[in-house]
């Protein structure tokens, strides 16, 4: 349900980009002419494959660990990239652009591409917070300047990409290498507004890097004895009650229409329970 809200937005979100392009269209953008109505007629035949393609995530969010997903979609976008592509007028490109934006967003649903993202802000999240020296530390996850988060995304897409070589599949990587414009667009266009839209999904997996973290570390403690040797030794209450307060920030700062609700709910119980020392 909430999925499927979230497609309606996007729906209106490629309505109106539709509109805003051709009306805001820059200078270098006006050296195409307006379609003619023939041309209004082929463009307006391609739109049932991009509401399909609007459709496509609703319709398979059982499904996103299958790489057919994955294939079938992007099968729909060569479909709709190549319905438009003998069309060389403003609307038309202008549609181009939408069709490109729109299928970053639906293949970015496919899990890998979700799992290889939320495991680069964990790195970059452990980076950051013990002061290591590699370039993942450069992307703190709880940024709020949107600008000097853009800075960061534009000057770090080698360390990015290096990330995605050394642990991604091919797949992921083709899609990241080919979509990073669209990934840097929605990572740091926070929506002003508390309703669920495609950012959401793409700030959520830094919120999930911090959770997966946070995992880690409470699995490193196995046994009550590390634990209890741990907790007054080597500072890990303190370490993961850190983490705890990190992964709350993210979802609070983050949250939509109770979007995460069950995985905030998970995570302040555990972490009170931390906080409180009431975990054993
Ligand atoms: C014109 O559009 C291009 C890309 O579409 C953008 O990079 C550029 O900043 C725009 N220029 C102005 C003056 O808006
Ligand atoms: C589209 O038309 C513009 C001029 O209006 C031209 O410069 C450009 O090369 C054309 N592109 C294609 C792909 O035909
Ligand atoms: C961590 O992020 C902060 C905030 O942007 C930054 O100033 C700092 O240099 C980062 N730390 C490392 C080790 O890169
Ligand atoms: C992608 O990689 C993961 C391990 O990171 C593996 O479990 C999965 O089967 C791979 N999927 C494909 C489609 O190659
Ligand atoms: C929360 O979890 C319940 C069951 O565990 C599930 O039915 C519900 O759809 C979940 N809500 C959200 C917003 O994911
Ligand atoms: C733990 O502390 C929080 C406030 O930090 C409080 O709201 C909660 O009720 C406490 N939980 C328990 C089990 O004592």
């Amino acid at each position: 349900m909430v999925i499927f809200s979230m497609w309606v937005l996007l729906h209106l979100l490629l309505v109106s980009s539709i509109t805003q392009c051709s009306g805001t269209s820059n200078k270098s953008q006006e050296i195409f002419r307006h379609c003619r109505d023939e041309e209004k007629l082929s463009i307006s035949l391609c739109s049932p494959i991009i509401e399909d393609i609007n459709q496509y995530p609703k319709l398979y969010t059982d499904r996103i660990h299958d790489p057919m997903y994955y294939q079938n979609l992007e099968k729909l976008c060569q479909e709709a990239k190549g319905c438009v592509s003998d069309l060389n007028c403003s609307e038309a490109n202008a549609l181009r652009k939408d069709i490109d934006k729109v299928c970053s967003y639906s293949l970015f649903f496919y899990a890998e591409n979700q799992k290889c993202l939320q495991k680069f802000h964990q790195k970059a999240y452990v980076a950051n917070k013990t002061e290591d020296s590699s370039c993942y530390g450069k992307f703190p996850i709880l940024q709020k300047d949107m600008d000097k988060k853009r800075n960061v995304f534009m000057e770090g897409k080698d360390c990015f990409m290096n990330h995605v070589e050394e642990n991604c599949n091919d797949t992921s990587k083709k899609f990241f290498v080919k979509s990073y414009k669209y990934l840097v667009e929605y990572m740091t266009n926070k929506p002003g507004i508390r309703t669920c839209d495609p950012y959401h999904m793409f700030l959520k997996q830094e919120c999930m890097g911090i959770f997966s973290e946070l995992i880690e570390t409470a699995n490193t403690q196995v046994g009550i004895l590390d634990l209890m040797i741990s907790w007054f030794a080597s500072g890990w209450f303190f370490r993961i009650s850190d983490i705890c307060d990190d992964a709350q920030d993210c979802f609070r700062q983050n949250e939509c229409s109770g979007l995460f609700s069950n995985i905030s709910e998970g995570i302040e119980k555990a972490c009170n329970a931390i906080n409180n020392r009431t975990y054993f």
